[in-house]
């Protein structure tokens, strides 16, 4: 029987981790696969070392980076590729790949790295991105998730107030979509196929997520939005892609950002469709199923 390794992270508590970890196991198992949940730190990376059991390929749905590229030097497949992990958590690293592949997306500009206790504020470069992008805009930080480091930026002060509080901190100035406030599309892409997708709303908030209090409902997508988000994904070279998609004018897609550990229980509350099953399904086509 083949085996594989569901990878998390047990320092993340919340019952949705360990959720997201169960739907792939039961995905797997689905498919006759003998899958063992594993947090981050029960494996020793010890780097001069082989570990003593191995699996016949990795789920990872952490982003302990270190971890994956540990695994993957031990010769065991991982999924997604510990690179395209490292590319997705770094928004601003994913909008320099994404541009580079002509990705639509919002007008985005990345902000320099400023050691703390040094402003850049009295040389000219806020000005300049304020002309480039008008208020309102978004800042996003770099690493962050369900918008908690998304913020609308309505005037000058709040501008200034918030470079200050995040220098020393990656992000990026964005154009603000304001046709697709409080509203979005998440579509789930799996070996450069769309297998699932959802809108998410918000009457209270500028952000869909649906941790930020969002709702979400099925949605027929456009062929543009299906190419888009196939686009996306085959940028980053990320074979399962959690793509979020935004209403431009005339509502054409642009991406917003593209997740390489994309949560699946709310897709699967709303469409009845396990990612997880195409996932799988996809990984044994790339790594071949046993059959006994
Ligand atoms: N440029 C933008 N214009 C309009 N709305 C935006 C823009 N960027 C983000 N948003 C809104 O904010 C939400 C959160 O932004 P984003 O998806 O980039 O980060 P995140 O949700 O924190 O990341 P993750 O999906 O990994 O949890 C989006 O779902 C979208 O509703
Ligand atoms: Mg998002």
């Amino acid at each position: 029987m083949q085996t594989c390794w569901i990878v998390y992270n047990g320092s993340l508590t919340h019952d949705k981790f360990i959720d997201q970890a169960l739907l792939l196991q039961e995905a797997a198992e689905k498919q006759g696969i003998q899958a063992t949940l594993v947090k981050n730190y029960e494996l020793l990376m010890n780097v001069q070392q082989n570990l003593p059991t191995r699996p016949d390929f990795v789920v990872f749905l952490d982003k302990d980076i270190l971890l994956a590229r540990y695994l993957k030097n031990q010769g065991i497949p991982v999924f997604n590729d510990p690179n395209v992990i490292e590319i997705c958590d770094n928004k601003a690293q994913q909008y320099i790949a994404l541009a580079q592949s002509q990705v639509p997306m919002p007008l985005t500009i990345i902000a320099p790295k400023v050691y703390r206790d040094f402003s850049i504020e009295h040389t000219g470069y806020y000005e300049q991105v304020l002309e480039n992008i008008k208020l309102p805009m978004i800042i996003k930080e770099a690493h962050g998730s369900f918008g908690m480091r998304v913020y609308l930026i309505e005037t000058r002060k709040q501008f200034f107030e918030k470079v200050a509080e995040l220098s020393g901190v990656e992000y990026v100035f964005q154009q603000f979509i304001e046709t697709s406030r409080g509203r979005d599309i998440r579509v789930n892409v799996v070996g450069g196929q769309v297998v699932a997708c959802m809108h998410r709303h918000s009457d209270t908030d500028f952000r869909a997520n649906i941790t930020n209090g969002g709702t979400a409902s099925p949605i027929t997508l456009t062929e543009r939005q299906k190419e888009v988000a196939i686009q996306a994904a085959a940028a980053l070279g990320a074979e399962f892609a959690g793509v979020d998609l935004l209403f431009g004018e005339n509502e054409e897609p642009l991406v917003c950002e593209v997740n390489g550990v994309a949560h699946i229980r709310n897709i699967y509350n709303v469409t009845g469709i396990n990612v997880g099953d195409f996932m799988i399904k996809y990984i044994l086509s790339k790594v071949g199923a046993v059959t006994i």
